[in-house]
């Protein structure tokens, strides 16, 4: 009998709690990161780094670019606000401002600009980013649109 009470009481404090005033606030997970309200920007949600050897890897370049590259290129990443405003200027779509939508990069332009750098993008090192890593990401920003 005590039991039933219980399990009426707390049946009547569960009741209480799904009071509409006192739904819990939305949190980022709630909200798809590509929709209009996303609270992370997706920039700050890339990848997650391939387990294995950096030396070695095969990796998809996909995923290695979002981890490598995606604090800047990703929407919303630096890089990408600042390519998008040098693309427009020169006449080009907005879109392009994502090197992952560009159909002009070649392998070799993208491993130049990363080991040496390009005005406001720092070179990345062999420690940032290693061969066979940026090897990946290469092939990978060459034929992403294909
Ligand atoms: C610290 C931020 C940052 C990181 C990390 C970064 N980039 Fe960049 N990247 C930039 C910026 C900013 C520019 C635009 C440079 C400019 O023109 O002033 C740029 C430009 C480029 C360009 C030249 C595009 C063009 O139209 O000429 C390529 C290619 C590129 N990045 C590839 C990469 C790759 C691949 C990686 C990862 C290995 C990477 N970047 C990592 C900031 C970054």
């Amino acid at each position: 009998m005590k039991r039933i009470a219980i399990l009426f009481l707390s049946g009547l404090v569960l009741a209480g709690c799904n009071d509409s005033d006192n739904a819990p606030e939305k949190t980022a997970a709630d909200i798809p990161i590509n929709s209009p309200g996303a609270m992370v920007p997706q920039y700050q949600m890339r990848a997650a780094l391939p387990d294995g050897d950096r030396t070695t890897s095969t990796a998809d370049g996909e995923v290695l670019f979002s981890n490598r590259c995606g604090a800047c290129h990703l929407p919303g990443g630096m890089g990408t606000n600042l390519l998008t405003k040098q693309r427009v200027e020169a006449g080009y779509p907005p879109e392009s401002g994502l090197l992952a939508n560009r159909t002009d990069l070649t392998a070799q332009y993208v491993i130049e600009v990363v080991r040496h750098g390009k005005v406001a993008m720092p070179p990345q090192t062999r420690v940032d980013v290693t061969d066979a890593e940026l090897a990946q990401i290469a092939a990978y920003l060459e034929g992403a649109k294909e």
